[in-house]
């Protein structure tokens, strides 16, 4: 049993620690965490659009281009399970990091060849240490200019409710674009992650390879719906087939 005396050191062995890191935060002008911040940014996007896709009964699968460490994947598979919205999730990704710039708008100073390379088995480890059943998604391995093509009908995506565009590059984007354009459907949300990433030489890259993009579908309107964090930007699709209250 522990005694009084015990109980009292142990008080003040805790009070002694919380003085310690009141006085660390104190000594610090900014204590934001950048990955935190980035992460809760995120995190509140996925609340919001995962709940906006149930309400309004949007039912479809989430794709995500971009999965790296597994966190904005984690994060939309947990949200969707929140918010009751049955996605299938699938995972396009290199697994070997950036590919090589193609075009001159992929220049970037964080977007070098092989960089944020996270191997298949790894990204797996982690889905599975955050807790996402291996059943609840789908992997597609390789440089989208080769996996996209060649993905047969049957093993792509057919119906998709939220696609999550987190490759950065220009020329990524154009290949991703190209493979949903069969895809789009109205009411579904597509969020780039680097809308809002711009280097001193080029625009946007993501927001360039959109806006392109819309230029060759003028079937289809994107509706700005929500901005997270100070780089990502999501559209609902509308089918100029459907009346739009203005
Ligand atoms: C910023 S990271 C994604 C971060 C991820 N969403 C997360 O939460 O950890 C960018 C990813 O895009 C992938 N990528 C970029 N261009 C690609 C391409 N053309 N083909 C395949 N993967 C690509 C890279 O391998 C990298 O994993």
């Amino acid at each position: 049993m522990t005694s009084e005396t015990d109980l009292q050191a142990q008080i003040d062995l805790l009070q002694n620690r919380i003085s310690e890191l009141e006085g660390q935060m104190n000594a610090r002008p900014f204590i934001a965490d950048i990955k935190f911040q980035e992460r809760l940014d995120r995190e509140a996007f996925f609340y919001k659009v995962f709940r906006a896709l149930s309400f309004n009964a949007i039912k479809g699968d989430y794709v995500e281009f971009g999965c790296h460490g597994g966190t904005t994947f984690s994060l939309a598979y947990h949200s969707a399970q929140l918010h009751k919205h049955k996605a299938h999730l699938w995972a396009f990704d290199s697994f070997q990091g950036f590919p090589k710039q193609r075009d001159e708008e992929d220049d970037h100073p964080k977007w070098v060849e092989g960089r944020m390379s996270t191997s298949l088995q790894k990204f797996t480890d982690l889905c599975d240490e955050r807790g996402l059943p291996r059943d609840a998604y789908t992997v597609v391995p390789g440089f989208y200019s080769d996996s996209l093509p060649a993905l047969k009908q049957d093993e792509a995506p057919d119906n998709i409710a939220l696609v999550y565009i987190d490759c950065d590059l220009y020329s990524s984007t154009q290949d991703v674009l190209k493979f949903l354009q069969p895809r789009l459907k109205h009411g579904m949300v597509i969020a780039l992650d680097d809308y809002y990433c711009w280097s001193e030489s080029q625009a946007a890259g993501e927001r360039v390879a959109l806006e392109e993009f819309m230029e060759e579908n003028p079937g289809w309107e994107l509706i700005p719906y929500l901005q997270f964090g100070w780089h990502g930007l999501a559209f609902v699709l509308h089918s100029k087939d459907v009346k739009a209250v203005r």
